[in-house]
């Protein structure tokens, strides 16, 4: 069986996993936010960095990639998701089509949950902060950067950006 995964973040451009179609894509009532901890890419759990997740906002739209894998996948993506995340269904917004699917997300409450702080704190907490994965600052400015291929500026991004370049 094959299913559609929609990539807010991470699975935009760090694409380590076999996928039949890839397209850009919409979920709605969702906003990506750099509010949930990662003790095993971009920081450790003594010192977590900041990595995105999604948060219920009413009409808010958030652009990102829709992916057609094969339910295989999935073994990959929940073990390299595997901080916090779980498997939320979601109407995926194709080009002229909606399709069902699910995206990963760090609810409020999960262990690795650390919500909102003002952004200066969470600039500051990105720029000082290392895992496995690499310096957390990379990890914004591949978004950042993924973002800008797809047309989409959004002031959560661009502000930490900005922030974090001094
Ligand atoms: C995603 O990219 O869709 C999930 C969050 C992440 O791994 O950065």
């Amino acid at each position: 069986m094959q299913h559609w995964i929609f990539g807010y973040g991470s699975l935009i451009w760090r694409v380590d996993f076999p996928y039949h179609e890839r397209e850009k894509a919409a979920i709605v009532g969702w906003s990506r936010r750099f509010w949930q901890g990662s003790h095993d890419h971009r920081g450790t759990p003594d010192a977590p960095g900041r990595v995105l997740t999604l948060i219920p906002e009413h009409d808010a739209r958030c652009v990102g990639m829709a992916y057609l894998v094969d339910e295989d996948v999935f073994e990959h993506l929940d073990h390299r998701e595997k901080n916090g995340y779980e498997r939320v269904d979601v109407h995926i917004r194709l080009a002229g089509r909606d399709v069902p699917g699910v995206t990963y997300i760090g609810a409020e409450g999960n262990f690795a949950y650390l919500g909102p702080a003002p952004l200066a704190d969470i600039a500051a907490q990105i720029i000082r902060s290392q895992g496995p994965s690499g310096h957390n600052i990379d990890y914004l400015l591949e978004l950042d950067s993924a973002l800008a291929t797809l047309g989409v500026t959004e002031p959560h991004v661009r502000s930490l950006v900005e922030l974090a370049r001094g």
